[in-house]
């Protein structure tokens, strides 16, 4: 079973210990935005100045250079795999120096994804080049592509011109490096600056998009996302960077904390800006759950307080992660479908909590070709609701969210559907 390293309280942050490339195909979710930030394999052995010393470029063993082939393959494998990952309309960001951009940069349209822009991230306080022989390394590239050609993307266009005096966002970007305020829970090498990350999640996401960056290191994403109530699962090899993610992570929960770090986030024009922006931002809907249950089960609701749903594919991965079912606060049942079509029940409950079992421990589940379920507890026992729309198109309406979700099918599955779909 897939275990989080981590998973905050809110339920907005979640870290994946391990391979990137083993993970990936290991769960279902599909995510709004990608950041990547993956290894830059420059470490050469070659020399650089930080804070007036010489220090050595290496940043550890998972940036060491092998070579064209290896970089190429390499970048090949995650893309392949994070395309999987991505949502239909998903846009992906991958930041860059001249050691690896050109390679995902083909590599991106060899497998289908369309070039949006690719951003200069002009550091206004880059490091000097102590050799004198060439110009200051003081630029990022940061590709941004859509999954598909043909499919629109999101792009906060009037955002990002209010930010730029009202004029057009220019894919040149003045943001200072990383500032030392940012290092309060411990060092990682090749730390991101939240003002870049909060830009980039703030273009291209809307209020509880899902963001993944499956090369998280210190999870500056997560921290920009979950600052602008976007929600985050990272990746990485090394606990020693999940430690500082984690660490990060809980830093913020302190709502204080959280808001001094909004006015200290640079690339807006008062300290207030963005927290202004975020409260006028529309919230994310409230989802209703339905869950399946067959027609001659319906009479046995009423004497329950728990309820599964399948938590697993035939596979054995996760259909649902992580826990996406956990935004819905009701659970209303629906039925049919063998011998009379999908129709909604007037069975209702306000859910407790939702966690994942293994059959071995559920009572009367134990010899199920399902592996996991989510275990539901509710408030109280079903009741009949009387708002209840029971004239919904049902059948359409599942059809649409499989379409949407790219489920093949979604009986015993939860589906999340929006409030308004269900009351009358
Ligand atoms: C360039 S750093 C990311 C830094 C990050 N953007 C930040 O702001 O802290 C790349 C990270 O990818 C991790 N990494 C490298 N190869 C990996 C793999 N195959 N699977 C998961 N993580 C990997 C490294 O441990 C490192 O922390």
């Amino acid at each position: 079973m897939l275990k989080p390293y981590f998973k905050s309280d809110d339920k907005m942050f979640y870290l994946l210990h391990g391979d990137t490339m083993k993970l990936l195909s290991q769960f279902e979710h599909q995510f709004d935005m990608v950041f990547a930030d993956p290894p830059y394999f420059l470490s050469n052995n070659g020399l650089s100045i930080q804070s007036g010393k010489v220090v050595s470029v290496n940043k550890g063993n998972w940036d060491k250079s092998h070579g064209f082939d290896y970089i190429n393959n390499f970048n090949r494998t995650w893309l392949q795999l994070i395309r999987e990952k991505l949502k239909d309309d998903g846009t992906i960001w991958i930041s860059g120096t001249y050691h690896n951009i050109f390679s995902v940069g083909q590599i991106l349209q060899e497998l289908g994804f369309k070039i949006l822009n690719v951003i200069t991230w002009e550091k206004n306080n880059p490091p000097p080049n102590f050799s004198c022989r060439y110009f200051t390394h003081s630029a990022e590239l940061i590709i941004w592509a859509r999954k598909s050609e043909k499919i629109p993307h999101y792009y906060n266009y009037e955002l990002m011109k209010q930010l730029n005096g009202d004029k057009q966002m220019k894919d040149v970007w003045k943001l200072p490096a990383i500032a030392r305020w940012e290092k309060s829970c411990g060092k990682h090498p090749t730390q991101k600056p939240l003002s870049v990350l909060t830009r980039i999640i703030l273009a291209s996401t809307k209020p509880g998009a899902w963001i993944l960056d499956p090369f998280a290191g210190s999870s500056t994403t997560g921290i920009a996302a979950n600052l602008a109530n976007r929600r985050y699962l990272g990746i990485d090899l090394e606990k020693e960077f999940l430690e500082i993610s984690k660490n990060r992570k809980l830093e913020i929960l302190d709502s204080q904390v959280a808001e001094n770090y909004r006015k200290k986030i640079s690339g807006f024009e008062t300290k207030n800006q963005l927290k202004e922006y975020l409260s006028a931002e529309p919230q994310p809907k409230e989802k209703v759950a339905l869950g399946y249950v067959r027609s001659k089960d319906l009479g046995k609701l009423k004497k329950t307080n728990t309820f599964y749903f399948h938590a697993t594919d035939k596979q054995g991965h996760f259909i649902d992660f992580p826990y996406e079912i956990n935004n819905a606060k009701k659970l209303i049942i629906y039925s049919g479908g063998r011998t009379k079509p999908f129709y909604l029940t007037s069975y209702c409950a306000e859910i407790e909590s939702i966690k994942i079992k293994h059959k071995s421990k559920i009572e009367g589940k134990e010899n199920s070709k399902t592996e996991y379920y989510f275990e539901v507890q509710l408030k109280e026992q079903f009741v009949e609701n009387n708002n209840v729309n029971l004239d919904i198109d049902l059948k359409k309406l599942i059809k649409q969210y499989c379409k949407e979700n790219q489920i093949k099918s979604a009986d015993y599955k939860p589906i999340l559907l929006d409030e308004v779909f269900v009351y009358k």
